[in-house]
């Protein structure tokens, strides 16, 4: 079978940034600590006064089709995924269609063109629709530009402050990819939750705490589906594990209770129930309660012990080194994670081809969904031209004063007139609601 998967990768990140440890947490009279130890974010990506997310996905796209040489007759099919919609009707493809129209040769007429919506988890449903169309063979040898954007912002003074960010992926799904390969198998967590939601308002209503017990949940649930499929996954079958990533702290959680999961009936569970001098079983405890109590004490021994940690530096922690820098991309987010694994490998000289990674997407809402990705040969090369070091340091510093004049206006409800506090360089910019963006 032909493989299909993901071509080429590029990013825009909002072009302003927010220093959560030396900026904001003083004035929120925070330890800078909660930031750099506990949620993990150093920096939150922000937009500029003409960004949103059509111009940072537009920016994205052309960037991956001049890198690519592709022209508008490559592309049969473009799906934007994000959450941060601002049109109930047209999707937001077809503005960055309109974006893109305007520099090439020609136009995308023949594309197939929609917009995927279930908070971040349709930033992969939008590269699964895409995989469906090309093994239907419905694509006619052209490939699928998928688009992943958002500007994931919070209500001041709410506990997400912490975790906002804004940015988009450009990603290209065809036969014979040179990045990644996705497997057929996949597993689902799904459930109707009110944990996070934004019926017809801007920032999300959130209840935080529960939030990170959902997410748990449906990851979980997704997992044990998908090894119903694919078979028991064994923590050595994978390189690396990119997950949803709302704040690096939350995968430091979803790690530890997976690898417990995927640690179980092998050799390393025996092996770590010597190491931790206990491993509870559930038919031991005749009280729920009690058993609980074992497990807290168990995961807590887990977290510390060398086979585990060394795992984690191993499979997880390259994976959010990206998230740290930059947030919350919501629908971006599990892509960022990948990009952050495959780059660490990059940089350290590993050979990846045919590797395999699990990747662990998530939306609120609630839906969790699990696939496996084989590296393909070309893989280095389309990490590097990625140049991610050169897109997060060209970022301008805000201060707090700045990032709240910017934060009003990215409420849409507020008409704030602020200076740009960066120059547009070739690149398109929000002129206005309804409009077409222009090329500055
Ligand atoms: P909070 O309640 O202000 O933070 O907000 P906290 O007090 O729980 O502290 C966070 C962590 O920092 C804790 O670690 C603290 O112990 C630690 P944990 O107990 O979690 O391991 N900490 C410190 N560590 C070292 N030194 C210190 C220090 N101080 C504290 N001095 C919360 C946290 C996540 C609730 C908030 O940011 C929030 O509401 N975020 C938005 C919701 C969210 O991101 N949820 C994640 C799961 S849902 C999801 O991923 C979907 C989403 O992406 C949306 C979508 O799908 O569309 C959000």
């Amino acid at each position: 079978m032909t493989a299909v998967g993901i071509d080429a990768i590029e990013l825009w990140t909002g072009k302003l940034r927010l220093d959560l440890p030396n900026t904001f947490a003083p004035v929120k009279g925070e330890d800078p600590g909660k930031y750099t130890k506990g949620i993990g974010i150093e920096y939150s990506s922000l937009p500029d006064v003409y960004e949103d997310i059509v111009t940072m996905g537009a920016n994205a796209a052309k960037r991956l089709m001049d890198r690519r040489g592709l022209v508008p007759d490559d592309i049969g099919r473009i799906d934007v995924a994000t959450e941060s919609a601002f049109d109930n009707s047209k999707p937001v493809s077809t503005y960055v269609a309109g974006c893109l129209e305007q520099v090439y040769d020609g136009d995308f007429h023949h594309a197939n063109k929609g917009e995927r919506k279930f908070a971040c988890l349709s930033g992969t449903q939008v590269i699964d629709d895409a995989y469906n169309w090309i093994r239907a063979g419905r694509n006619r040898g052209r490939a699928a530009l998928v688009i992943a954007t958002d500007t994931a912002l919070y209500e001041r003074g709410d506990p997400g402050e912490a975790t906002q960010g804004a940015g988009a992926v450009a990603m290209l799904v065809d036969e014979e990819p040179d990045v990644v390969a996705l497997s057929t198998e996949q597993g689902y967590g799904s459930a109707d939750e009110t944990d996070f939601l934004k019926p017809n308002q801007q920032f999300p209503s959130v209840d935080g705490k529960r939030s990170i017990q959902v997410y748990l949940a449906r990851m979980r649930e997704a997992l044990e589906d998908y090894e119903s499929v694919a078979g028991d996954t064994h923590p050595d079958d994978f390189v690396y594990f990119p997950f949803h990533t709302p704040y690096p702290g939350m995968v430091r959680k979803a790690a530890l209770l997976g690898y417990r999961h995927i640690t179980r009936d092998t050799e390393i569970e025996d092996a770590l129930a010597d190491d931790i001098g206990m491993q509870p079983r559930e038919a031991d405890f005749p009280e729920r309660e009690d058993y609980e109590e074992a497990i807290r004490a168990y995961m807590d021994e887990l977290k510390e012990t060398r086979r585990y940690r060394e795992w984690y530096e191993r499979a997880i922690e390259p994976t959010i080194q990206i998230s740290g820098q930059v947030g919350n991309w919501y629908t971006g987010s599990v892509h960022i994670a990948r990009l952050s694994a495959l780059r660490a490998a990059a940089e350290a000289d590993v050979d990846l081809a045919g590797e395999k990674l699990l990747v662990g997407s998530y939306g609120s809402g609630a839906q969790a969904e699990i696939h496996a990705e084989t590296v393909q040969n070309g893989w280095r090369e389309g990490v590097e031209a990625v140049d991610v070091e050169a897109r997060l340091d060209d970022r301008y510093d805000l201060s707090y004063e700045e990032y709240e004049l910017v934060h009003d206006v990215h409420n849409h409800e507020k008409e704030v007139e602020v200076d740009e506090f960066t120059q547009p360089s070739g690149e398109f910019v929000f002129t206005g609601w309804g409009r077409m963006n222009e090329r500055r």
